[in-house]
């Protein structure tokens, strides 16, 4: 594994490094003035926890300002905080008390307790333990003044106000203020929805509408245990109150909070079932945003160039149109061709991305991979989306997955015969033609099934003209890479790749029938250029995944990214789609992706 972005904001850029047995965390400066103080407090304060609790200073580089520590955990709650079972809350909430009480032990107050920065580990079980907090940048000592530079600051709505106002400067640090924003969070868990959502929950009537969804959500979590951990709900309560607010109330939020940590000693040494995924607990859930998570893979050579820099300029546009309306979270990978032996085609750039992290990411990105041999590694690529061990794309639970393959090229193995693939799959789709009888055999129920849908959602590019052309295409290429595939087959039917996974050329095929079936995910193909190979592959590609084929013209790229990430909503993908067309009448990119928004919207 290479370095991959996690985050990214004005204050810092957080990557995972090292291998998979062996990944390390650098959290680097932001471009904001004073990150980088930020960043020096972390490393002290880390420095001094000493890996009790929070993560392990590896190094400090400070003349670049970058700091190297353990990883801890894979996500963070504001990741999971719907896919969390019923009977983790408890659990959850006595180890996460435990970890802030040990840093009110060591004399600190972490002073930025938020749901994003509350460490869990998640694998294909879901999410099945906690492991930590992290982010300690605005971490002081203890009963200080908080005038030192960039003390003053917080996250609405979970920070204490005696953080987030100037006015507060000679006010001290009190462990209250963490408490307050613990029992902020829990309840956050409790009722579900999105962030701002729960923030306009908190000032209706006073907090009288939380408290009642807290209660209830604290009834079904704590069941009979209910009575034993009253001081914890107490201190839920307390915290949607506005008196909660006020400086005065600091101390009795620290004597709350203790108490409320004692009373869930009761949980220690245990650890929730996964497999009882009850969420209905959160009454808010039904409102949150549409959730997508997307593994989207670059064809990142040379002839791609032109538009990735296109993408980077008018990312912004696909960051505002997201917004806090659909729950996004990217990985991106780049892919180039193995004819490279030692190396890896498949780079991931960045895990599980917010749009503004992405926005970073694609920024860095650099169309400069060589390309030597006119296939590239498509097939490696999706068959890393679908393995599970180790896992390379990890999407949350009850979200939509989405796997987007952009490129001007097609997978090693689609020549592998002088006739295009989809001879057998129209001539299943139609039913077999006798031309001895003049009669037609029955078609294959799935196969006509794809073909007629896939068909009817893509007129433009399934005509008999094109169908024509393409197979011609796909005879005249044959012919000039048999050698490369002849010469192969002699070695039993595989490509040796050197560095890959499997080093094996996988089977294209089988791999996206398992992205589809074993990792649920819909597959959706994005062609650029005028390689008739390579459209002919996208297509296929496009049809047993289940998605959409967009061709796109200059520019056109976005157009089809913003759609498809979008296409989770129907109703912000027509907002989309209405300014689309008001700025670019002539444009195309939409059509398919269209019909695919309307047909799954009967299905759902
Ligand atoms: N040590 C770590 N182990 C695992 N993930 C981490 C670690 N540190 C940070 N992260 C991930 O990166 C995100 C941003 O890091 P954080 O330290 O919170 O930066 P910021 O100060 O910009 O919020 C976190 O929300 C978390 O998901
Ligand atoms: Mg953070």
């Amino acid at each position: 594994m290479n370095k991959t972005y996690l985050h990214s904001s004005t204050m810092s850029d957080v990557f995972l490094c090292g291998t998979k047995k062996d990944a390390y965390i650098e959290k680097h400066r932001g471009t904001k003035p004073g990150s980088e103080l930020i960043l020096e407090r972390e490393n002290e304060v880390l420095q001094q926890l000493n890996g009790v609790v929070g993560p392990r200073v590896i190094k400090f580089n400070e003349v670049n300002k970058i700091l190297t520590m353990t990883k801890i955990g894979t996500h963070d709650l504001s990741d999971v905080l719907h896919d969390l079972p019923i009977d983790s809350i408890p659990i959850l909430t006595y180890k996460f008390f435990e970890d802030l009480n040990k840093i009110h032990e060591r004399g600190f107050v972490h002073r930025d307790i938020k749901p994003g920065n509350i460490m869990v580990k998640v694998d294909n079980r879901g999410v099945y333990d906690y492991a930590g907090i992290v982010d300690f940048g605005m971490t002081l000592r203890s009963n200080k003044k908080q005038n030192e530079p960039l003390a003053i600051g917080g996250t609405k709505p979970y920070t204490h106000p005696t953080q987030s106002s100037k006015e507060f400067k000679e006010t001290r640090t009190n462990p209250g203020q963490d408490w307050f924003a613990a029992a902020r969070t829990v309840s956050h868990l409790l009722v579900g929805g999105s962030s701002p959502s729960f923030e306009a929950l908190i000032k209706k009537g006073d907090g009288a509408e939380a408290s009642n969804l807290i209660k209830l959500a604290f009834n079904r979590c704590f069941g009979s245990r209910k009575n034993d951990t009253k001081p914890l709900l107490d201190l839920l309560l307390f915290s949607v109150k506005p008196e909660s607010e006020s400086q005065s109330e600091l101390m009795p939020l620290l004597h709350m909070g203790t108490n409320a940590f004692e009373s869930l000693q009761i949980y220690s040494g245990t650890y929730w079932n996964t497999k009882n995924k009850q969420i209905s607990f959160q009454d808010s859930s039904r409102h949150r945003p549409k959730r997508h998570d997307v593994l989207l893979i670059v064809d990142n050579t040379e002839s791609m160039q032109s538009e990735i820099e296109f993408l980077k300029r008018q990312f912004d546009e696909i960051a505002e149109l997201v917004k806090g309306r659909i729950d996004l979270r990217i990985d991106l990978w780049s892919l180039g061709d193995y004819s490279d032996g030692g190396k890896s085609s498949i780079t991931p750039l960045g895990q599980r991305m917010r749009s503004d992290t992405f926005q970073q990411c694609v920024g860095d990105m650099q169309a400069s991979v060589e390309q030597n041999d006119e296939a590239e590694a498509y097939e490696v690529a999706l068959q890393l989306a679908y393995l599970a061990q180790p896992i390379y794309w990890n999407p949350r639970e009850a979200t939509k997955r989405t796997i987007i393959l952009v490129g001007d090229s097609y997978a090693h193995g689609w020549l592998d015969r002088e006739y295009s693939p989809w001879g057998p799959v129209v001539s299943k789709a139609r039913g077999k033609f006798d031309k001895a009888t003049q009669q037609r055999a029955p078609a294959d129920p799935k196969i006509k099934k794809l073909y007629d849908d896939f068909t009817r959602r893509h007129q433009v590019y399934m005509t008999k003209d094109t169908e024509i052309s393409e197979r011609e295409a796909h005879s005249s290429a044959f012919k000039t890479v048999q050698w490369r595939d002849t010469k192969i087959k002699e070695k039993g039917g595989h490509v040796y790749v050197d560095g890959e996974l499997h080093k094996n050329r996988p089977n294209y095929r089988k791999a996206i029938e398992r992205c589809v079936e074993q990792k649920n995910a819909i597959i959706h193909t994005i062609g650029i250029g005028e390689n008739k190979v390579s459209s002919s592959f996208l297509k296929f590609v496009a049809m047993f995944g289940q998605g959409t084929y967009t061709h796109v013209g200059n520019g056109e790229l976005i157009i089809a990214l913003k759609g498809i990430f979008s296409s989770v909503d129907a109703k912000i993908f027509h907002d989309l789609e209405k300014e689309t067309l008001e700025l670019n009448p002539t444009t195309q990119a939409l059509n398919s992706i269209t019909t695919f928004v309307i047909d799954s919207m009967s299905e759902d």
